[in-house]
């Protein structure tokens, strides 16, 4: 599906027309906090209102969100009698509203994610107010059920309409900045090197990378055209994901946030910027069909969509970005090192290249974190 992209010129003129297209007089607004920040979307919106349009609002969700979240929002929807779906958010909100889509034509009564997914043509909006998860461009919705992590998968919850906003992005804390930008580069790196590649998604995960280096000063001065590039650059990273999907880095990644209490994107950079390295010096070990030199010219146009002339020099300007931006390393002890390796995500291993084996995680993880003194 081709998703169109409007931004937020001219006094959301794009969102305006989108409104008035899909004619639903009640809209499920799903947001998180981070709506509160935004004055401008929020007069917007009061406009909107308005003109007649009721915006129900939906944020009865928590990060990593719940399947009962999800399933009351759907409810919510059809008791309301909402027409159209808009989420202004990070990725869980985005999350939330693609399985409220998917599950609003379901019986909520039961377990929606044992029932067939019949799609559906709800006008469905999503205005990232991060620039990191590409979770508006994917197909992949995650939810949590029982306690367990779920990955709703299906086509028809892929947002129809993009709204790009650089103002979402004015008023991030700094780390979250940091974080979600590391998180969509590394998506480009992982979904270039990934054995999904296709020529389609390598081209996406070269523009999310160049995007990436070109928009980082600005993103970080957080001036409105470096923002904007950011939310393009992540776009495309997305769009590279949902296509080749994530690798070892995320595979790795997972725990340590929830161990050291780190953004998603700051622990998928500590382990990308060891793989990176590690990568160049075991192409022998590849296990992409493609074939070995067929890795190598990977790594080197990896590198060469960071502005480096090959892969040596772009795992270096990794470590760089890294470093430059000051994220802490942290320490691990063994019996974490333990737990850290006994919990990989081993589908996203399946995505990676090159095989791992569990010497090289260990060394990796020892590589990615700190000895802890
Ligand atoms: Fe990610």
């Amino acid at each position: 599906m081709k998703q169109r992209i409007i931004t937020a010129d001219n006094h959301y003129r794009e969102l305006d027309q989108w409104v008035e297209k899909n004619g639903a007089k009640r809209i499920l607004l799903v947001c998180d906090d981070s709506i509160q920040y935004h004055k401008e979307l929020n007069a917007h919106l009061r406009q909107i209102e308005n003109m007649g349009v009721e915006l129900i609002r939906f944020c009865g969700f928590r990060p990593n969100p719940l399947y009962d979240s999800a399933a009351g929002g759907a409810k919510l929807f059809r008791d309301k009698g909402c027409g159209a779906i808009m989420a202004v958010g990070g990725g869980s909100a985005i999350d939330v509203a693609k399985c409220i889509k998917l599950f609003s034509n379901m019986d909520t009564a039961k377990n929606c994610l044992k029932q067939e997914i019949v799609p559906n043509s709800i006008p469905f909006l999503a205005m990232p107010t991060t620039a990191g998860t590409g979770s508006e461009a994917t197909q992949y919705a995650v939810i949590y059920f029982n306690g367990a992590k779920q990955t709703v998968t299906h086509e028809s919850c892929i947002p129809e309409t993009i709204l790009l906003d650089p103002g979402a992005l004015k008023t991030l804390p700094a780390y979250q900045k940091k974080a979600t930008m590391m998180d969509a580069l590394c998506h480009g790196i992982e979904s270039f090197w990934s054995v999904n590649s296709t020529e389609e998604s390598r081209e996406y995960s070269r523009a999310a990378i160049a995007g990436v280096m070109e928009h980082m000063d600005g993103y970080l001065a957080n001036y409105d055209e470096g923002n904007a590039g950011m939310l393009t650059a992540a776009n495309a990273a997305g769009k590279a994901i949902n296509i080749a999907q994530t690798t070892a880095g995320h595979g790795m990644c997972y725990k340590i946030t929830s161990l050291f209490g780190c953004a998603h994107g700051h622990a998928a950079i500590l382990c990308d910027r060891v793989l990176f390295p590690w990568m160049i010096k075991n192409t022998d070990k590849c296990i992409d069909p493609r074939g070995e030199s067929y890795l190598k010219e990977t790594l080197s146009d990896i590198a060469k969509a960071m502005g480096c002339p090959n892969a040596i020099e772009g795992a270096r300007k990794l470590q760089k970005i890294f470093d430059d931006l000051k994220l802490e390393i942290p320490a691990a002890t063994e019996l974490q090192l333990e737990e850290l390796k006994g919990s990989i995500n081993t589908v996203r291993f399946k995505n990676h290249p090159i095989k791992l084996d569990g010497e090289a995680i260990d060394m990796l993880y020892r590589r990615a974190l700190r000895d802890f003194a």
